[in-house]
């Protein structure tokens, strides 16, 4: 019998990604492998991991950084895929176009490989699509082998793939320590809420040492509301990151937020925790992606959020007031944030341009307890805005309303605010210890560039 070596195409993250998967079904084939020691009867590449390897091996970089001897028995046969691959010709026949049609049959490309390739005899090859998938709990997951799933630690939730395949999900639960790439972090009874009272921390290893960033989907996310700005009783904490990354501890609403974590100089492990007071209600389940430096979802070191699209809404933590499980909520900023948001620009895209979407509200007090402004007015710059801010194009915007003076003059109303600086584009929020607002939803449009005649 011939030794099978699936190569499975995917369109997962980027559209040239590759997912190879190795599956040796007959081990004296294996045996008859010496030059691969200890192959593993089933091994998938992340598209992202190749292609990070294979630069590093095209530059002559074959000096490992792994300490752990897994890792590095991994690392050798990731080469020796890299190596193989290379060495084959290996031409996808399928256009990108096709992710989005139905995952089709296993389909053979024997062909495509050169006859006299040594490969060739003790493998054939079969292309499968990795496509995201909705699980039975309704989750995304990845669309696997049964055994490439076990293997990365999840659970077979659903089929995929007219059955070739498994919608596969990796479930981080309390207490446990992982160092998959990508899984969720939810409440035991997830779809269900919990009414326990959780001290619950999931220890999470670096999946390869260069993993630089680790971004979290806050697919839903119901805690306590903070108290006057402070997360007093429910907590989501994060630890082990960059020693310089500066994360804010979250509480209340946060369906639909995203953070990114640094830890390009931390050896980790990375704990996330969640810590509530009293046995209510609560619910979340978060994903976790961790990044290696050259993903298309990373941002500029230092930013909490992200945006790459043309246009959406930037809104402040614990801003949303829709709860699903009927938790108490109390929709406000918190206090001591200081953090930027960033956004990717677009390629033909000059300036950016912030609208109020939402009901502003940044407030600033005065040494007194007055408030700075009176209510349903702009604020501007330090004497408006000396202690909670976001800082837009260089200007502190604050109050009510949001309207930096520029078009409109009356501050009694919202006007857009333009930003049309060059470089990275940023907008960042702080607040002070004490007086919290409702804070902000912005939406965002970035602007064609005008040609300058
Ligand atoms: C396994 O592979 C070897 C060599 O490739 C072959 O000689 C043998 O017959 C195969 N065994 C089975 C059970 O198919
Ligand atoms: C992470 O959690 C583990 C297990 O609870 C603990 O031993 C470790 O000290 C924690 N690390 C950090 C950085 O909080």
């Amino acid at each position: 019998m011939i030794t099978i070596l699936i190569i499975m195409l995917s369109c997962f993250s980027t559209n040239s990604s590759r997912w190879y998967s190795a599956s040796l079904q007959n081990n004296s084939a294996v045996e008859s492998f010496k030059e691969v020691q200890n192959f593993s009867p089933i091994l998938t590449i992340d598209p992202e991991q190749y292609n990070y390897m294979a630069a590093k091996l095209k530059e002559g970089d074959t000096e490992s950084k792994y300490t752990n001897s897994e890792h590095r028995k991994q690392e050798e046969h990731f080469k020796y895929i890299i190596h193989q691959t290379q060495h084959t010709t290996f031409k996808p026949k399928r256009k990108i176009s096709r992710c989005r049609e139905p995952p089709r049959r296993l389909k053979k490309l024997k062909t495509d490989i050169p006859r006299d390739s040594r490969f060739l005899d003790i493998f054939e090859v079969i292309e499968f699509d990795h496509v995201p998938c909705t699980s039975s709990n309704g989750l995304e997951g990845l669309c696997l082998h049964e055994y490439d799933c076990q293997k990365s630690g999840g659970t077979n939730m659903g089929e995929c793939a007219d059955g070739y395949g498994t919608c596969c999900i990796v479930q981080f639960t309390c207490d446990s320590r992982s160092a998959s790439p990508k899984g969720w972090f939810t409440n035991r009874e997830f779809p269900l809420p919990t009414f326990d009272r959780l001290s619950c921390t999931i220890t999470l290893e670096k999946a390869w040492p260069e993993v630089k960033q680790l971004r979290l989907d806050f697919l839903t996310f119901e805690l306590l509301p903070p108290n006057s700005g402070n997360c007093e009783q429910d907590q989501f904490i994060i630890t082990g990151q960059d020693v310089n990354n500066v994360l804010p501890i979250l509480c209340g609403i946060n369906t639909g937020q995203h953070v990114y974590v640094e830890v390009g100089n931390s050896a980790g492990p990375i704990n996330l925790s969640i810590q509530t007071v009293t046995p209510e209600s609560r619910i979340f389940a978060i994903k976790i992606t961790q990044l290696l430096p050259n993903n298309a979802l990373s941002p500029p070191s230092g930013c909490l959020q992200y945006f790459q699209e043309e246009q959406g809404y930037l809104v402040s933590f614990n801003y949303r007031d829709i709860s699903d499980i009927s938790i108490g909520k109390t929709s406000s900023y918190l206090n001591n944030l200081n953090y930027a948001i960033c956004i990717q620009r677009q390629p033909g895209s000059c300036s950016i341009t912030y609208k109020n979407a939402g009901y502003m509200q940044i407030v600033n007090y005065d040494g007194e307890g007055l408030p700075i402004l009176p209510p349903r007015q702009a604020g501007v710059e330090i004497f408006n805005c000396p202690s909670d801010w976001l800082l837009i194009s260089a200007v502190r915007l604050c109050g009510e309303r949001l309207n930096d003076g520029s078009a409109v003059q009356d501050f009694s109303f919202d006007a857009p605010v333009t930003d049309s600086a060059v470089g990275p584009i940023m907008v960042w929020f702080r607040s002070d210890s004490v007086y919290t607002g409702r804070g902000f939803k912005l939406h965002y449009q970035q602007n064609v560039c005008l040609n300058a005649s």
